[in-house]
């Protein structure tokens, strides 16, 4: 439950539930995407008096907290802050309600590497410290709800390369997609700091093709649209494929996908060699499906069309 607000209306609903309380982390963050004090989810220490009369009512069963307070921490140090920062808080909160909580749900935030600057997270480190804090939160339950770390590397996101441009004075190749499909590689300023894609091309690179610093450029009318800047790659002719990695989490999904009226691409599942399309390429004609077809307004507008 995010805030009273959202406490009272499950209160409210005729089938019981276990709930947990979200907290507003009251401590800051190393996260890429900080979702710390000033962000606007959960409730803060003044709410927790008033969610008093709910810990046990009829249609609420109140078992625990939830902090989540940021995305994308590589470093092992930044992870064990927020999680000893989340457990701090929840044992503060705990205390304040006056029960033992069945579950403390930490969030997610385990950063990956995205670009060659990044280091893997230590996850040995993590999970040593871990394990002590299990022990030392018991009875209540450690629940972690990863995202990025369990699902980013398992998503490759294919262009088509449609044409050849200069951009700042390089090299550029114009694809058929762009980063209203990648919403991430925004955020993230990956296009800067982002592995370069690997080239799918039909062909096989011979020791006279020589690799240059390349701008992958997408299809919108946005300056901003750029998958990749100074990329070192081969050289690409239109019908070259390129494939950027990291694409599984935060991309599709977290895109503003309709923009400039682009169908949703298609998604091919694969495990190893073995590949299975799950969605079609949808037609220019899909972004209308759900649509009604103008009436009253139509002859209200133009009489007798
Ligand atoms: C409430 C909540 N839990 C879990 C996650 C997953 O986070 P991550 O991908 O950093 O593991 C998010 C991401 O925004 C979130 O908002």
């Amino acid at each position: 439950m995010d805030s009273l607000s959202e406490l009272r209306t499950l209160a409210s609903l005729d089938r019981p539930h276990r709930a947990l309380l979200r907290l507003r982390p009251d401590f800051c963050s190393l996260a890429a995407c900080s979702a710390g004090p000033d962000s606007r989810f959960g409730l803060v220490s003044e709410d927790l008096p008033a969610c008093r009369p709910y810990l046990s009512s009829r249609r609420i069963q109140v078992v625990g907290f939830h902090i989540f307070s940021g995305s994308q921490v590589l470093d092992a140090e930044g992870i064990l802050q927020q999680i000893r920062g989340a457990l701090d808080q929840s044992a503060r909160a705990a205390k304040v309600l006056g029960f033992t909580p069945e579950i403390i749900n930490l969030g997610g935030g385990f950063g990956i590497p995205y670009g060659p600057d990044d280091a893997e997270m230590d996850l040995v480190a993590v999970a040593g410290e871990l394990r002590s804090l299990v022990e030392q939160a018991a009875p209540s339950k450690l629940m972690l709800e990863l995202g990025r770390y369990l699902v980013a590397q398992a998503g490759w996101y294919l262009t088509t390369v449609i044409a050849q441009q200069t951009h700042q004075g390089r090299p550029a190749v114009v694809v058929d997609v762009g980063t209203h499909q990648r919403g991430d590689m925004c955020g993230l300023g990956l296009r800067r700091k982002g592995f370069p894609p690997v080239v799918l091309s039909g062909r096989s690179l011979t020791t006279s093709d020589t690799f240059t610093l390349t701008d992958v450029l997408g299809c919108l009318s946005l300056p901003s649209d750029v998958l990749a800047e100074s990329s070192l790659l081969p050289p690409l002719s239109p019908g070259d494929v390129l494939a950027f990695p990291n694409a599984g989490a935060y991309g599709l999904t977290a895109s503003p996908t309709l923009f400039h009226g682009h169908p949703i691409p298609a998604e091919v599942a694969f495990a190893g060699t073995i590949t299975e399309l799950i969605r079609d390429r949808q037609s220019a004609r899909s972004l209308l499906e759900g649509q009604n077809p103008l009436r009253k307004i139509r002859t209200f507008i133009v009489p007798g069309l």
